[in-house]
């Protein structure tokens, strides 16, 4: 039988944190050998941010040889680079021509993105979500492991995918579905600093590259408050961010030792904290070792980009051809 399809992808724009690594990467890992997967490197969605050329390659390196350090095995996952699969952006034209204006200024990462950057409010920012829909119903995936940050945006794919198939009266695209284990709900993964999630442009994140010294020294400032004045009192943001930190990464015992010593108003957050460094020290410094000896090896890093967009193309261009023709290009001659 033949195994649903995976795809999902991360933009090149900084060193993976946390966030990536629960949300997304340790899913990507787990589901490999029962899907048939395809896990890119938005590269294209990052041209949004305007980088340099120098930082987009180094972005691009640094996010492949991360899929492999934390387990991808590109023999099994098919592993490519956005830019590589020109078939995407051909299918990004046909859908924006069934994406209107009023739901794409409606999105919420389009409205928060036109905040934070009010000098570059680009159309790229605009279609962000038919990019997206490219990406993943290209590959006609079933499922699409993500954050919950990217929850809305999925939304947006499937409402493309649906609209495809009805205005063309044809099931071409299977509609995805965000993916998360055993029913769970999708992921958002904390800052440090006291709320919101943990982000690449937020400035509050834990890297898997970063070295213990700035682990431990990022989550000792971590922002807490003075402490539990009653028992069994409901916990304040900033310190159910720390929790959450700690329920990801520590052992569920950890969690009940330190959530008793709350509730009886005996916690000590430095204590809290120093044990959750460790714990997260543990989980990213065997990732870290192999992060580095990989971006040592430029030679495998081409030949998995290379064999992962041979793969990626191949299936790409099967879904184009089928949509040209759906569309009416290719029907006369
Ligand atoms: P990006 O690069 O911002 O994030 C990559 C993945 O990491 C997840 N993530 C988080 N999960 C939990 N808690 C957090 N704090 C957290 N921060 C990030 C994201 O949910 C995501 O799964 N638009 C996408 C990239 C993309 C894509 C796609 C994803 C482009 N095309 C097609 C899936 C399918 C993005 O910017 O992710």
């Amino acid at each position: 039988m033949n195994k649903p399809t995976v795809v999902s992808g991360i933009r090149p724009t900084g060193y993976l944190h946390l966030g990536n690594y629960f949300g997304a990467v340790k899913n990507f890992v787990k589901m490999q050998y029962d899907f048939n997967c395809f896990y890119f490197i938005a590269d294209i969605h990052s041209l949004t941010t305007h980088p340099t050329p120098g930082n987009l390659q180094a972005g691009v390196k640094q996010v492949l040889a991360e899929y492999l350090a934390c387990g991808i095995d590109p023999e099994v996952a098919t592993i490519f680079i956005q830019s590589d699969v020109p078939e995407v952006t051909e299918l990004y034209t046909i859908l924006n021509m069934n994406a209107y204006l009023g739901e794409l200024e409606r999105t919420t990462s389009f409205k928060d993105k036109a905040r934070q950057q009010p000098d570059n409010v680009n159309a790229g920012l605009l279609t962000y979500p038919v990019l997206m829909a490219a990406d993943i119903i290209i590959h006609k995936a079933h499922f699409v492991p993500v954050g919950k940050d990217q929850e809305q945006n999925l939304e947006m794919v499937r409402k493309f995918a649906k609209r495809f198939n009805r205005m063309y009266k044809k099931n071409v695209f299977p509609i995805p579905r965000p993916f998360t284990f055993d029913g769970a709900d999708m992921l958002k993964v904390p800052g440090l600093d006291g709320s919101g999630k943990m982000g690449k442009s937020e400035g509050n994140a834990i890297s898997l590259f970063d070295d213990p010294k700035e682990i431990r020294k990022k989550v000792m400032r971590a922002v807490t408050d003075a402490g539990p004045t009653e028992m069994n009192a409901e916990k304040p943001e900033a310190i159910q961010n720390l929790f959450t930190l700690l329920d990801i990464v520590s052992k569920p015992d950890t969690v009940a030792h330190f959530d008793g010593l709350y509730n009886k108003c005996e916690i000590r957050y430095g204590d809290l904290k120093k044990q959750l460094a460790e714990d997260i020290i543990s989980y990213t410094s065997p990732i870290r070792e192999k992060i580095v000896s990989i971006l040592e090896d430029d030679a495998y890093l081409a030949k998995v980009a290379k064999m992962g967009a041979e793969k990626a193309r191949e299936s790409a261009s099967k879904t184009l051809n089928e949509v040209k023709k759906v569309v009416g290009f290719n029907s006369l001659f």
